[in-house]
């Protein structure tokens, strides 16, 4: 017996010993070695700990990283990669360096690294976290493999105005959304522990209000409530920070007129003092050095002492920090506890990355790591998953597969960049599925699939329109591919209309008027002001730019084999002068109304936008119904509990996500005329019906006063369920005084 607990103990503690962080991760051991190093450093290495600097392109590191790091003068690189060269780099920190600093090798490796996911606002589309979780954590196995150990992603930045080219970045225009998918790539990225071989450490970007940059040029300045940060801008990052994230990056923009690296409200009271963060921030790209352009520091040596004491612990590749860092700290404008704790963050970080105990990546895993066939089959599937069905008028949609002949139309049917959108990591054109490839992979043998691509994305010319205009005529039906090219997104990609660019509307109008059935996808980065395709195609397909696997992934949900499912996580204007529109908006004292002028909306044009917030198809149809509270009145603490029937009604499988939204009509501020507070997505086979709950509490309920407390105030309340912002069914409960 004695020796049965004996083995039952040792299998036990062996289990524990298994599960447990590795050693460099216990916080009291990692803080007990971050003080015994800090303790030997020279301000010169410290100082190098918070310098990081960018490499010479193609992942190779410039010969100056060497002898920086030889003297101890570089903590961290950017763009550097692949195992071998990350090895060479760090046997130099590691064999030659005073104090053997693993060097910290980063790299933006957003939604993917090799193995291409589609774009984040499109993975945001599934309304569905773990499909993100599920891309960040393949993305996070292929980056490790290449020496990479930091990601400055995710991106989660709200974004309101399309015309802003790195809306493309985030999830969309809504917090709670926002807040969802920040937590799940987090977790996708580090795990529950970031020091495991096939994760990174993550970086919640830009921080903060990015993007909300003035009329959607990018690092523009923005103007913005307290009230405004609180509840629309830093919820995504709150969530961040509450799943562990180790690093954010401090924005470009400034903030009501104190640029967001040089900002001790958002880096030290909210992000420290509030939220209780302890890892580091990083700067954006020379945004320490730039503050001289904001014009709030006269030169370098002001930049450097504003970034670092309000909270900005690494330089991304300007060097003021370096350069000025000795001489303010004599003149007393930094005083040593402040590098010191930079230094400190910057060290438990690479500790609790196990750097230490594990600088180098095994360069034999490599090769295999990348582009694996169940990150390939992963790709397709959160690719199908990401697309919304748009329009879907007499069931134009889905195509039989054995039709005679197909017009595959649009120079984006056969762009191999396109679907893998901005930051597309390492990724590969030629490991890159196209829409046509994906149709004529798709459809029988007998079917005749033509192509033509009638004009470019961008040029004037109409030459390819006849070519265009003919295949259609001799094609059974005709598939449209148009929208944005990969370099029209993404940084310093602003536009000023969200038109589809270059001749291709006429294109459409070209073939729509052959009079054959005709569906369009869209490829794009943002929303697009596509009202006469609305209007006259009766089926679109909002694909986005959906990674190495899009053309599959497109083909699957045309041909009917995938059910589409996603909802739009952000708002189609019907023209760009209604931006910046979205669903939240507060309420007015002239809410919009179509028959009475004296109201907010523009006289020329339905106040209403193009395609809601929310809005998505399916090859089914859903029912919800019977919306019912477990109680009529609770108290500010306390919880409701929101139930309703969800049915398919409709002759194929499918998925809907059904939403919950709430508006609190009296308050003593406005407050949006409805705020998403729930989303679930539900599997229903033809016929089945089944009940779904959300709950509802105190988090939900409340906002920030004037007095800036969060207060859930008493009165009424309204709960809308539907299957967008613009369907929903609708009670009302009360919160008592
Ligand atoms: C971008 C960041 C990015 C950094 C490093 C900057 O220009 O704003 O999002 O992480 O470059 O590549």
């Amino acid at each position: 017996m004695r020796r049965l607990s004996l083995i039952l103990l040792t299998i036990v503690c062996v289990f524990l010993a298994a599960i447990a962080p590795v050693r460099s991760q216990r916080p009291r051991d990692v803080e007990q070695r971050v003080n015994a190093l800090l303790a030997q450093m020279t301000l010169e290495e410290k100082l190098g700990q918070l310098q990081q600097l960018d490499g010479e392109g193609n992942g190779n590191f410039r010969p100056e990283h060497l002898e920086l790091i030889r003297k101890g003068l570089l903590g961290s690189t950017l763009n550097v990669r692949g195992a071998q060269r990350t090895n060479q780099v760090q046997r130099v920190a590691m064999n030659e360096s005073r104090l053997k600093i693993p060097v910290l090798f980063g790299f933006d490796v957003i939604h993917g690294y090799r193995t291409i996911f589609p774009i984040p606002l499109a993975e945001a589309s599934s309304w569905d976290p773990l499909l993100a979780e599920r891309s960040a954590a393949v993305a996070a196995q292929e980056a490790n493999n290449v020496g990479l150990r930091w990601t400055f992603a995710p991106m989660v930045d709200i974004a309101r105005d399309p015309r802003w080219g790195r809306i493309t970045e985030g999830a969309g225009e809504d917090p709670f959304l926002g807040a969802a998918f920040a937590r799940a790539r987090v977790r996708g990225f580090q795990g529950v522990d970031y020091s495991a071989p096939d994760k990174v450490l993550a970086c919640a970007k830009h921080y903060v209000a990015y993007g909300a940059a003035e009329g959607g040029r990018d690092y523009n300045t923005t103007d913005l409530s307290e009230n405004t940060l609180r509840e629309i801008y830093f919820p995504p990052f709150k969530a961040a920070v509450d799943a562990g994230v180790g690093t954010l990056m401090s924005a470009f923009n400034a903030i009501n007129g104190v640029p967001a690296s040089a900002n001790a409200f958002t880096l030290t009271k909210v992000l420290r003092d509030e939220w209780k963060f302890d890892g580091f921030v990083v700067s954006d790209y020379t945004s320490v050095k730039e503050l001289i352009n904001h014009g709030v520091a006269a030169n370098e040596e002001e930049a450097a002492a504003l970034a670092l004491n309000a909270g900005v612990e690494m330089e991304m590749v300007s060097r003021s920090y370096n350069t000025f860092g000795p001489r303010l700290l004599q003149q007393n404008k930094l005083t040593m506890a402040r590098i010191d704790e930079a230094v400190r963050r910057v060290l438990r970080i690479k500790f609790r990355l196990g750097l230490f105990d594990q600088p180098y990546t095994d360069e034999a895993r490599e090769p295999n790591a990348l582009l694996r066939p169940e990150s390939i089959r992963l790709a397709r599937e959160i690719a199908g998953r990401s697309m919304v069905l748009l329009k879907n008028d007499r069931e134009a949609l889905p195509l039989s597969k054995s039709v005679g002949s197909i017009a595959v139309i649009g120079s984006l049917a056969d762009d191999r960049r396109a679907p893998l959108g901005w930051w597309a990591g390492d990724g590969k054109e030629e490991n890159t599925v196209t829409p046509l490839a994906g149709i004529k992979a798709k459809v029988s043998a007998q079917t005749k699939v033509g192509y033509a691509k009638g004009c470019d994305v961008k040029d004037d010319s109409t030459a390819g329109f006849d070519e265009a205009v003919n295949l259609a005529k001799q094609s059974d039906l005709a598939i449209l591919f148009v929208g944005e090219t990969a370099d029209m997104v993404g940084e310093a990609a602003s536009r000023s209309t969200l038109d589809l660019p270059g001749r291709q509307m006429e294109l459409v109008q070209a073939i729509h008027a052959v009079g054959k059935p005709t569906v369009v996808v869209l490829v794009n980065g943002r929303p697009l002001s596509v009202g006469w395709i609305a209007n006259n195609v009766p089926a679109i397909l909002e694909s986005w730019m959906g990674g190495s696997e899009s053309g599959n992934a497109i083909a699957d949900i045309l041909f009917g084999d995938v059910n589409p499912s996603a909802k739009l996580p952000v708002t189609f204007p019907r023209s760009v002068g209604q931006v910046p529109m979205y669903y939240n908006y507060m309420n007015t004292g002239r809410p919009p109304e179509a028959e009475n002028r004296y109201t907010s909306k523009y006289f020329d044009m339905p106040w209403t936008p193009l395609f809601p917030f929310g809005h998505g198809l399916s090859y089914t149809k859903f029912k919800i119904t019977n919306l019912q509270l477990s109680a009529p009145r609770i108290d500010a603490n306390g919880k409701l509990t929101v139930s309703v029937d969800v049915e398919n009604v409709g002759a194929r499988a499918g998925d809907e996500v059904v939403q919950l939204y709430i508006r609190d009509p009296v308050a003593t501020m406005t407050r949006p005329v409805k705020e998403l507070k729930g989303f679930q997505r539900v599997s229903l086979q033809p016929g089945q019906k089944r009940r779904v709950e959300f709950v509802l509490d105190r988090e939900h309920l409340g906002f920030w006063n004037r007095e800036m407390r969060y207060v859930v105030e008493p009165g009424e309340f309204r709960v809308m369920v539907g299957s967008s912002s613009a369907d929903v069914i609708d009670a009302r409960f009360e919160v008592a005084g």
